[in-house]
């Protein structure tokens, strides 16, 4: 197993397989009257958000806690010291405190890389979202339910996604979960589709390894997981679409689009959802939506990278500082 978690691409499909079985041993943990595991006492994690998150940063300090973790929250948000320096004092402060792992969400792509690799610290690192880069934790909470749903719970154990249909759709250009999605299911076998406007795409996302179509209906019906995800107002800066009521008619899921959807396919959020806009109320209250889902398996997902990169299978031994960064 790795020491950072940084990008989904960097999971081999045996560390991604060994995390999702990991994951599912945490989920039998949760239905025990008493959910916690002494694993990480006596190690602390931070949890340095410099970027909004609900579900992310309790899910985190949720997994943290059931693992008896000492967890210290740090919200950087509003900080007006410019991002490469306020990273590096941060960093430091967290050093001089004796942490063990670092949980980061930032806005600026690439934080947690140079947080890792920079020497600052010897914490094991973990990208919680950066920008429009990665957020590898929600893939790996993606593909565990996607292989709990259409491979089963114990029939998934060891197994990844072989052969299975993934539709990805909404704003690909600027979300990170989209690209964490497509590097993990490529590596856990599974055939990737993106449907956007062509304005929301990458550029070269011919190179990466998925199909994309600008056609959400002729998907459909061969998808055995639909993913619908929100627009990013927030890293706009342009009009990327004429108006919210086009984007919902082309691209968003209502009933009469699920209803073209296989029998036994999914739908997925991974929140926060904008009602209306990529996905109907109908929809996303219906039992085929894993929203909620999701979330409870953030959980089992995060205490099962946390346990693992913290000694699950190896010490988490303390690394010497790199000499130039001195
Ligand atoms: C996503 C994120 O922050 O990248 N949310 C999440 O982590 N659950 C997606 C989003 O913000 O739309």
């Amino acid at each position: 197993m790795m020491r950072h978690l940084i990008s989904a691409a960097d999971l081999s499909r045996d560390d991604a397989v060994l995390i999702l079985d990991t994951a599912e041993e945490m989920a039998r943990v949760a239905d025990r009257p008493i959910k916690k595991l002494p694993a990480l006492r006596g190690r602390t994690v931070v949890n340095l958000f410099f970027e909004d998150s609900t579900r992310t940063r309790i899910s985190f300090e949720a997994a943290e806690k059931r693992l008896s973790a000492d967890v210290i929250n740090f919200a950087a948000k509003g900080s007006s010291v410019s991002k490469g320096e306020s990273l590096k004092d941060t960093a430091q402060t967290l050093e001089a405190m004796g942490v063990d792992a670092v949980v980061i969400r930032h806005g600026a792509s690439g934080a947690p890389y140079r947080l890792a690799t920079s020497g600052w610290i010897d914490a094991a690192v973990i990208n919680a979202g950066d920008g429009t880069h990665q957020h590898p934790t929600q893939a790996l909470l993606d593909a565990f339910t996607m292989r709990r749903r259409l491979v089963g719970r114990d029939a998934g154990l060891g197994k990844d996604l072989a052969g299975k249909r993934i539709t990805i759709v909404g704003d690909i250009l600027h979300g990170r979960v989209a690209r964490s999605n497509v590097d993990l299911l490529h590596t856990l076998g599974a055939e990737v589709t993106l449907v956007a406007p062509p304005t929301l795409l990458p550029v070269g996302v011919e190179t990466w390894p998925c199909e994309v179509s600008y056609d959400l209906d002729s998907t459909l019906p061969k998808s055995d997981a639909v993913m619908m995800l929100r627009v990013q107002r927030e890293r706009m800066n342009a009009a990327f679409f004429p108006t919210e009521r086009e984007y919902a008619r082309r691209y968003g899921l209502d009933g009469d689009r699920m209803a073209k959807m296989p029998e036994h396919a999914i739908v997925m959020h991974p929140g926060p959802m904008v009602r209306g806009m990529e996905i109907t109320a109908d929809v996303a209250d219906s039992d085929r939506c894993t929203a909620i889902e999701q979330v409870a398996n953030g959980v089992h997902t995060r205490m099962a990278v946390l346990y693992l990169l913290l000694g699950g299978n190896e010490p988490a031994v303390a690394h010497a500082r790199p000499e130039e960064s001195k």
